[in-house]
């Protein structure tokens, strides 16, 4: 039997750049000391008032469907907490409920492209987005944002990927893998490119709540770009509710009617008692967030000086999120091999940088999202591997 064609654009290196973290997680089922630093799941628990709301939604029978594209109390909370943020006028009418961030991107990818149609990412750049443009038949266009530049985005080369058929730029602020944070004139000028060549902007901001250094701007804030904008987030990472699927898009009502019947022909309705926790972690996200926030603020400082003390390793310092990213040239591995050794040798999963875009390759991502101590023994297990490359290599070459 044959499937759609649609099959082919879901899969690819997206897809498999998954492997090295399946590998950790299927070693450590099998009772292997792996160190799992390859996904972006919190290991934080969900805070207590919203798994609280939960049961109590759930003791009060809230177990039947719900409106295609969230409840109104929910929509309105997501709405006043984006418009205190970023100053736009924003209401329910501007706001759908989503399964997770993912979730929004698909739907914003169906609404928005098709067939012959070009979407530019900025890479590196989430590695999920390749497959969510190319399921609704448009081609994804690479906008490289170099490793010599920081990984931030260079105009110039956005301008020189639009073509006629370019209908949207997909961009991340705060990037996931990179950390880094978007600022007000980097904004500007991607969203004049925007408006000369009447683009759409997807902007991922599922870190923004995540910020160390500076702070989070949205795209959609600025001068005309509210109506060209979707803004796609969710609990996931700020809350530590990866497995409650609660996320959002923002955009024109016009976008949202539409979403509303995608989600009538799909999604159907989060389970209420997920919309009434979600209400309260938007509601009381100052509270309830912030510790989450300073637990990955050190993290990220203790690893990083952890691991900048590494003669042949590189890092680079997040401004933001849960991930840093270590340029591993100097051991003489690619990124690929260094992930894939280190896991063999030493049970550490990371994620190898080129999974986010060819501009990533030479880097591995690693997600610091285990307590300080299993952090330390991380990168001490990496401390020890980089030892033996080095050994290996003298061993090899009498003059290296
Ligand atoms: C940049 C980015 N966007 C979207 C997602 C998906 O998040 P969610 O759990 O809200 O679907 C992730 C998850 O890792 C991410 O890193």
């Amino acid at each position: 039997m044959e499937f759609s064609s649609r099959v082919e654009r879901i899969g690819g290196e997206g897809a498999e750049a998954w492997a090295i973290h399946e590998q950790a997680l299927a070693a450590q089922a099998r009772g292997e000391d792996v160190r799992v630093l390859s996904v972006g799941d919190p290991d934080l628990a969900t805070p207590a008032p919203i798994v609280e709301r939960a049961q109590q939604a759930l003791a009060d029978g809230d177990t039947h469907y719900t409106p295609g594209l969230g409840e109104h109390e929910l929509r309105c909370a997501v709405a006043r907490r984006f418009a205190a943020q970023s100053g736009q006028t924003v209401g329910a009418e501007h706001v759908g409920i989503v399964s997770g961030a993912q979730n929004g991107l698909f739907f914003t990818s169906m609404l928005l492209l098709g067939p012959g149609d070009e979407a530019l990412m900025l890479c590196p750049a989430y590695v999920t987005y390749e497959a969510t443009i190319a399921a609704s038949g448009a081609t994804p266009v690479i906008v490289d944002m170099p490793a010599a530049n920081g990984f931030r985005p260079e105009p110039e080369a956005i301008e020189a990927a639009i073509t006629p058929r370019t209908r949207a730029l997909f961009l991340t602020t705060p990037n996931n893998p990179t950390g880094a944070v978007l600022g007000p004139d980097e904004l500007e000028a991607i969203a004049d490119i925007a408006r000369r060549h009447d683009l759409w902007i997807v902007s991922d901001e599922v870190y923004g709540e995540l910020v160390f250094d500076g702070r989070h701007h949205s795209i959609a804030a600025l001068p005309g770009m509210a109506e060209r904008t979707v803004t796609v987030s969710s609990l996931s990472k700020s809350h530590a509710m990866t497995g409650w699927r609660s996320g959002w898009l923002i955009a024109p009502p016009a976008l949202i009617a539409h979403a509303e019947n995608l989600a009538l022909c799909s999604l159907y309705g989060l389970p209420g008692f997920v919309q009434k926790a979600a209400c309260t972690a938007i509601d009381r996200a100052d509270e309830l967030i912030a510790e989450h926030r300073d637990i990955f603020r050190q993290r990220r400082d203790h690893v990083v000086g952890r691991l900048d003390a590494i003669e042949t390793l590189r890092v680079l310092r997040p401004e933001a999120g849960m991930f840093t990213m270590i340029d591993v040239r100097g051991t003489g591995l690619s990124s690929t091999e260094f992930a894939w050794h280190l896991l063999e040798h030493q049970r550490v999963s990371v994620l190898d940088g080129a999974a986010f875009g060819r501009s990533a390759s030479g880097y591995v991502r690693l997600s610091y999202t285990l307590d300080e101590d299993r952090l330390d023994e991380a990168c001490e297990r990496i401390a020890a591997f980089c030892r033996t490359i080095d050994s290996t290599a003298r061993e090899e070459s009498p003059h290296v």
